[in-house]
């Protein structure tokens, strides 16, 4: 899979990129990330990418032609499945729709920063909104990180135990059960015995009871959807 990911920020986003999973990712060719940074197809001498907004009011709006500029350049070289914009009035990041892009091809990610972007660029370019959560933060680039791990540890290979993702919290609209490693004994604190047991039937029948009893308790609503 392909991402390539549009701001006026892109350093932002370069470390947590190049660490963990998503450093493995990279490196095993299983997911290519591409930073643009947006200045670049800034207009005149001082490669300008926000104005003031029509009808007043305070906060810069990310231009609209700077941002067509780039994203035409990104789309001669390869179409994309979705052109993504993060923002905070998009759809909310679930896993579903985690899982949904992680199938995809080539994707790409624009970032607003001030008041956001010129409304023209998301009627005619944008696919799909996604917001991370109901909060608003300076910029789209952390979201768009959030965005690009939750993909990117999806990709079949790039987990060790390529099982793992399929345990997570949320697969199945269950949370995870507690997990433990040793030592068996810490301060008087002791591993549940079923999980020493070496039963495998019954402690997996135990992680589902405690997947439910954990879901019940923090976020009865999923067992509700569907
Ligand atoms: N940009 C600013 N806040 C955001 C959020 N909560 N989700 C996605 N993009 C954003």
């Amino acid at each position: 899979m392909r991402i390539d990911i549009v701001s006026v920020l892109p350093e932002l986003m370069e470390s947590p990129l190049q660490h963990s999973i998503m450093k493995r990712a990279r490196e095993k060719g299983l997911l290519e990330v591409c930073l643009h940074d947006l200045r670049a197809y800034g207009l005149g001498k001082h490669r300008q990418v926000d104005d003031y907004q029509y009808g007043g009011g305070a906060g810069m709006v990310m231009m609209a032609e700077p941002l067509a500029s780039c994203i035409d350049d990104l789309q001669k070289q390869r179409p994309y499945d979705e052109v993504i914009y993060m923002t905070p009035d998009g759809q909310r990041l679930e896993q579903p729709l985690a899982n949904r892009l992680s199938l995809k091809e080539n994707l790409l990610i624009l970032c607003g920063h001030y008041k956001g972007i010129d409304e023209r660029i998301r009627q005619h370019y944008v696919t799909l909104e996604v917001s991370i959560g109901d909060f608003v933060l300076s910029g789209g680039e952390l979201p768009a990180v959030v965005l690009v791990d939750a993909i990117g540890r999806l990709l079949p290979g790039v987990l060790n135990d390529e099982t793992s993702a399929l345990f997570d919290s949320f697969q199945d609209n269950l949370l995870a059960p507690p997990v433990y490693t040793r030592p068996e004994d810490f301060r008087g604190w002791k591993v549940p015995e079923v999980l020493l047991s070496g039963n495998f039937k019954k402690i997996e029948q135990w992680r589902y009871e405690q997947a439910v009893r954990r879901t019940k308790e923090r976020r009865p609503g999923l067992l509700e959807e569907e």
